[in-house]
């Protein structure tokens, strides 16, 4: 049996050409882990993040100097290869999806993670570049829709980066969720963004929303291209402003905000939930996937000698949906 994997490796933050692609340690699992042969995962504007080391408060949890891990990326879809003498939830040959913690391990062709992890079989109606497209946009939008937004039913939501990763998985759980939902986003994505069932478009080079009649019970900007003091304007009375984008005025805001009644600014890094609640909205991604009552998107597949290419492709911050690595070179995988 083998004991090196290829990988595309980082020894340090920085700019895409940290990464080499070379040869690493295949991961051996503990007895309550499974070894996972990966078949794609992706690359979303987060990792690019994660990769450049700032925010700086995410080093406390990658490494202060570099990545603990050197191998980086953290969603994953493939097959289960082994599993640990303690492992009774998966088995040798079952098609997974997941996302490891957030010092990562899948820019490689062999992750380990624990049983009790963001770990689902994949829907049988997904191929594995589906399955790893959709996690990141979908696991970020849902607890700010779901816990922060608290979105019911007829509620109306103006989601700003429709056409991103965290974009058009929202517009799409904004629907199921009940809400009436407007999408902004530029005329070439127009299409896209009607397509995934939004009731409204409105396109960001010809209109400004914060400068609209309609009034909205949440604005959800997924790409912090806006902000809470313009955005006021267009709030119901106790509407809720939220972003995954953490910029000074948005910390501000908020801090005023939590203390007062009335229109609200919020900020959270789902990311670092636990790991309960995590699964919690995986299962409920994997049912939705499932039904069909979500589909990913996908703008391009790299392979994974490439993965430094797709980073500087996705931080110059116009993709279509997601980016996936294949892993394989399996086509159609
Ligand atoms: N807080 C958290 O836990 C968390 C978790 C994950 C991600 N994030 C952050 O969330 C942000 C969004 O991530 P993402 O992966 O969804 O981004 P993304 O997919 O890279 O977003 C790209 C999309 O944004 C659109 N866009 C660019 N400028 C725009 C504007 N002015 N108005 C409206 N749309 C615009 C682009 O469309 P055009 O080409 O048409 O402009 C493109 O389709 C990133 O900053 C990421 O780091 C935070």
């Amino acid at each position: 049996m083998t004991t090196t994997m290829n990988a595309t490796i980082t020894t340090g933050y920085g700019s895409a050409d940290v990464f080499t692609f070379g040869v690493a340690k295949k991961p051996i699992p503990g007895p309550n882990e499974i070894l996972v042969k990966i078949h794609a995962t992706s690359v979303t504007k987060a990792h690019t993040m994660m990769r450049t080391g700032y925010p700086l408060f995410g080093r406390l949890f990658m490494g202060l100097l570099k990545p603990k891990n050197p191998i980086s990326g953290t969603d994953f879809s493939g097959e289960i290869v082994s599993v640990g003498t303690d492992v009774k939830k998966f088995n040798i040959g079952e098609r997974v999806f997941g996302s490891t913690d957030i010092d990562g391990g899948t820019y490689a062709e062999y992750v380990k993670v624990s049983q009790d992890g963001v770990i689902l079989p994949i829907p049988e109606n997904l191929s594995y570049n589906q399955a790893t497209a959709i996690i990141d946009g979908a696991t970020t939008a849902m607890p700010f829709l779901k816990e922060h937004a608290g979105i019911k039913k007829g509620q109306k939501i103006l989601i700003n980066g429709a056409s991103g990763s965290i974009g058009t998985a929202a517009v799409q759980l904004a629907k199921y969720f009940g809400a009436e939902v407007t999408g902004v986003c530029s005329t070439s994505n127009v299409d896209m963004v009607k397509s995934l069932g939004v009731d409204n478009v409105i396109d960001y080079t010809k209109d400004n929303f914060t400068k609209g009649e309609e009034k909205y019970h949440v604005i959800f900007d997924t790409v912090g291209k806006s902000s809470f003091k313009d955005s006021k304007n267009v709030l119901t009375d106790d509407g809720i402003y939220m972003s995954p984008v953490l910029g000074m005025g948005l910390m501000f805001d908020m801090l005023k905000t939590s203390r007062s009644a009335g229109k609200k600014a919020v900020f959270a890094a789902t990311g670092l939930r636990d790991n309960e609640a995590k699964l919690e909205d995986f299962k409920l991604l994997k049912e939705l996937l499932e039904n069909g009552e979500i589909i990913s998107v996908i703008d391009r597949v790299y392979h994974l000698p490439q993965v430094a290419e797709a980073h500087r492709y996705v931080e110059k911050g116009h993709k279509k949906g997601n980016v996936v690595v294949n892993v394989t070179g399996e086509e159609n995988d």
